[in-house]
């Protein structure tokens, strides 16, 4: 995979996913608005928990968000074949850039969970943000979410219970360490942004 074409939105990267349908991972361009809507329309309530700490319907600018992660930030959508011959956004992750920090979230639509589309961009982010120059990456996963917290761990993140929320855990990925240390960040990190 060429990274700095992915990086700059010219390039995708196509493989075969868990049931044997060819995805594509690319840019989220300002055209996939509608695309990025009906994913999320589609999730099912605990998805859309886990995801957007809501049950009930995202709101628009939190969607428009998805396709604009502001400068520095990078926003990638999984795209497959639809039955009409068009092709339908399946997983959508991105970050926002703070400081030398890039903030993530990522979410899979139901039917294609657990066929390896959330980790490998989860993979993706980590590798732009580093090839970007970025300290560091973060998130909020909340305590249940299991799957999520587990697939961080096997990617090097450190995960600690977030100490003004018990139901989240704060999830730190330090860029400067190799791609698979699991190096935990100092106390200060977070202020220090
Ligand atoms: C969390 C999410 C992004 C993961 O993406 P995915 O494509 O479903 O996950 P993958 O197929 O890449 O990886 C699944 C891994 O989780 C593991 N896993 C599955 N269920 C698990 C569980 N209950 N506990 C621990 N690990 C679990 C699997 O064993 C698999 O690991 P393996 O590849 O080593 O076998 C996706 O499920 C999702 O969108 N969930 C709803 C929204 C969400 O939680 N977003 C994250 C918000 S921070």
């Amino acid at each position: 995979m060429d990274l700095q074409g992915l990086a700059r939105g010219g390039v995708t990267e196509s493989w075969m996913a868990g049931r044997g349908t060819q995805v594509t991972v690319r840019r989220t361009r300002v055209q996939d608005g509608a695309g990025l809507r009906a994913m999320v329309d589609a999730l099912s309530r605990e998805s859309r928990y886990y995801r957007f700490l809501t049950g009930g319907r995202v709101i628009d600018e939190i969607v428009a968000g998805l396709a604009a992660p502001g400068d520095g930030g990078v926003a990638l959508v999984v795209v497959a074949p639809d039955e009409a011959g068009g092709q339908t956004i399946v997983a959508s992750a991105e970050y926002v850039v703070s400081g030398q920090i890039a903030e993530f979230a990522v979410v899979v639509a139901d039917a294609w969970q657990g066929q390896g589309l959330g980790r490998r961009l989860i993979a993706r982010l980590c590798e732009l943000a580093r090839a970007a120059g970025l300290h560091g990456l973060r998130g909020d996963v909340l305590s249940e979410n299991r799957r999520m917290l587990a697939i961080l761990k096997g990617l090097g993140f450190a995960s600690r219970r977030n100490p003004q929320d018990s139901y989240l855990h704060e999830v730190t990925l330090a860029l400067a360490q190799p791609a698979r240390s699991a190096q935990r960040l100092p106390a200060d990190w977070f202020s220090a942004r």
